[in-house]
């Protein structure tokens, strides 16, 4: 949530800025701005709206420098104006400050200020640290560099809540100072520039080497050097990483959109979350990575699953796979209720935190909650150098490259592939025979193909959407393993159509939901021959009989079910329990080309953003 770039070299920093916040944008796009150091001062260029704007200022006034700093912002204090979007300014107009988090004290620190004659203009809780870091800065004893980055260690211990800030000074030309606590940063090293970062990804066509800050760190960056020290002011041990993607991995290539790129390349996601990891001789999976003994797993009686939205959702299709597979109870839960809560947990309970960003604030308390407690916590993540993946005592990647656009997609069929593994490995040192493990693995090794032949349904499911574009609600149904694949489906279609749309496991349907079904409100049931397939028939009839349309899930040649409902999602048929990773995709495209008929921004959705670094 928000992003930050910074900049010191021997180039112009607004095209540098302008270029990497782009690839930041999507971490937040309701306001945007810069602060470059021009020789003679701060100069600043802010607007509302996307980043775009920004550069249609910036290019109608350039700003001159070798080094500034920039924003985009996802609004937390005050609405989406220019004057609330960063960088803030201190009290001498000499200082500038981005900020990515949310400063929980403000109120007071504001008061103290006012106190003292501070005048602010802005209704945000940045800006009150703008000026407590003037202040610090004029008060400190220290000289040149040090005075700034004294500044700015003093201040963060009277601020509570979580940051990641990028700071310039007029007075010190060729210097940003950045510091993080709870938010990320990181530190692009270049050929005799250096930048700053929220994400790596941001800095791909500039360098991939990385230097990840950690937590209370704070970096004085220069051109030719950077410097890291520790919150006590030692200086810190630093790794030098190298990033894989570049800058092709971020690029939308032939498609409109990142969302339509990412749903199109999950045939190969899915194989990057499975190779290397299957093991066909002993009919089970290979998770090097969760760093626990074959003992150590045998010893899990239960197992905990943390994560928000999308990520919850791969948790609840991992529960009913590790409930079959391996018989071990899990519990799931929102991670942002598991953090405040205090519900007793059983003591040989393995716990899971799943985030695509790895940076979602909920999730890392929760992971921070569950470790506190003495528990193991294993991270499923995609981003490799994110915070969840770096404090979780082991666990799994998803290799499913960047996922630019704010609805995961590619990433939530990764998640369910990393539980099926996991799920083939407990039951497999459990009471899993061969014979059915290896079905699962064949199922596995066949879902590329099957994904393959499924995305050609694409204009097919954009015709329905258009049909039914204009439904003010919609509600997704499905049993047991479908059912968080209805919840998946109802929250794609709400996140990038602002349609309404409620999942519910079918049979509920009865206890309640019925009463919203009328012939202008479409269903989406999810009704792949399974167990509960003929439950499922009965659901449909129930909603027929109401006048209600109904758009089925099912599967490819099933004539029933095309006799019945009034348009039908085909997918192809595989192993029962690798079927939710097929029966997610249409409901991925059909959320897609609605948002696409309604006009709307399908990467960037309102009042969303990708990583939620805020609590
Ligand atoms: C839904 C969506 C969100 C995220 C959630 C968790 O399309 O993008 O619901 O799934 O914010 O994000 P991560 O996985 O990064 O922790």
């Amino acid at each position: 949530m928000c992003g930050i770039v910074a900049y010191v070299g021997p180039r112009d920093a607004q095209p540098i800025l302008l270029d990497a916040l782009g690839r930041l944008e999507y971490r937040g796009y309701d306001s945007a701005g810069l602060a470059i150091l021009n020789g003679k001062g701060v100069e600043v260029r802010k607007k509302s709206g996307r980043i775009e704007e920004l550069a249609k200022a910036c290019r109608s006034k350039p700003v001159n420098g070798k080094s500034g700093i920039s924003h985009t912002r996802w609004a937390t204090h005050g609405a989406p104006t220019d004057t609330n979007a960063h960088p803030h300014l201190d009290a001498s107009g000499k200082l500038a400050l981005v900020h990515n988090g949310v400063i929980e004290n403000y109120l007071e620190l504001k008061g103290q200020l006012t106190k003292s004659g501070h005048k602010f203009l802005s209704d945000t809780d940045t800006e009150i640290l703008a000026h407590l870091l003037g202040d610090t800065f004029e008060a400190s004893k220290e000289k040149g560099e040090k005075k700034l980055i004294d500044a700015v260690r003093k201040a963060l211990t009277q601020v509570q809540g979580t940051l990641g800030i990028a700071v310039i000074h007029s007075d010190l030309p060729g210097l940003v100072v950045g510091a993080r606590r709870g938010s990320p940063l990181v530190i692009g090293v270049g050929n005799g520039e250096n930048f700053l970062a929220s994400d790596s990804q941001a800095l791909a066509p500039y360098t991939n080497r990385v230097v990840v800050l950690q937590d209370q760190e704070v970096v004085a960056l220069h051109a030719d050097r950077f410097d890291v020290a520790s919150p006590l002011g030692q200086k810190a041990d630093i790794r030098v990483e190298e990033i894989e993607g570049g800058a092709a991995a971020s690029d939308k290539g032939a498609h409109p959109h990142f969302m339509l790129k990412e749903i199109f390349e999950q045939a190969e996601t899915v194989r990057s979350a499975f190779r290397g990891r299957l093991d066909p001789d002993e009919a089970t999976a290979k998770l090097g990575g969760l760093n626990l003994s074959t003992e150590e797993l045998r010893e899990v009686e239960r197992i905990f699953v943390l994560g928000c939205g999308t990520a919850l959702h791969a948790g609840m299709v991992g529960k009913y796979l590790i409930e079959t597979l391996a018989k071990i109870p899990v519990d799931t839960q929102h991670a942002s209720e598991f953090r405040y809560g205090d519900s007793p947990v059983h003591e040989k309970t393995l716990f899971f935190a799943v985030s695509q960003s790895g940076e979602t604030a909920d999730t890392l308390g929760a992971l921070r909650e569950a470790k506190r407690r003495g528990f193991r916590c294993l991270g499923i993540c995609n981003n490799v150098s994110s915070t969840i993946a770096r404090e979780s005592d082991g666990g799994v990647y998803m290799h499913a490259g960047p996922e630019i656009g704010v609805a995961a997609t590619k990433s939530f069929t990764s998640q369910v592939v990393i539980f099926t593994l996991l799920s083939l490995l407990l039951g497999r040192l459990h009471s899993l025979s061969a014979a059915h493990g290896r079905e699962i693995l064949n199922a596995l090794d066949r879902l590329p193909e099957h994904i393959h032949s499924l995305l050609k349904q694409s204009e097919k499911i954009r015709a329905i959407a258009h049909k039914y574009a204009q439904a003010h609600s919609m509600l997704f149904l499905g049993r047991l393993a479908n059912f968080p694949i209805a919840l998946e489906g109802a929250l794609k279609m709400k996140e990038v159509t602002y349609v309404h749309a409620e999942g519910y496991p079918s049979a509920e349907l009865k206890h309640g939901v019925i009463a919203l079904i009328d012939k202008e409100t479409p269903t989406v049931l999810i009704a792949t021959h399974d167990g509960v397939y003929d439950k499922n028939l009965g659901s449909l009839q129930e909603i027929k009989a109401r006048g209600g349309p109904v758009l089925a899930v099912a599967h490819e040649g099933d004539t029933k079910i095309a006799g019945m409902a009034d348009a039908v999602f085909s997918v192809p048929r595989t192993h029962e329990l690798i079927q939710p990773i097929l029966n997610v995709i249409p409901l991925q495209l059909f959320s897609y080309h609605t948002a696409v008929a309604l006009g709307r921004d399908v990467d960037k959705p309102r009042n969303l953003a990708k990583s939620v670094t805020v609590e």
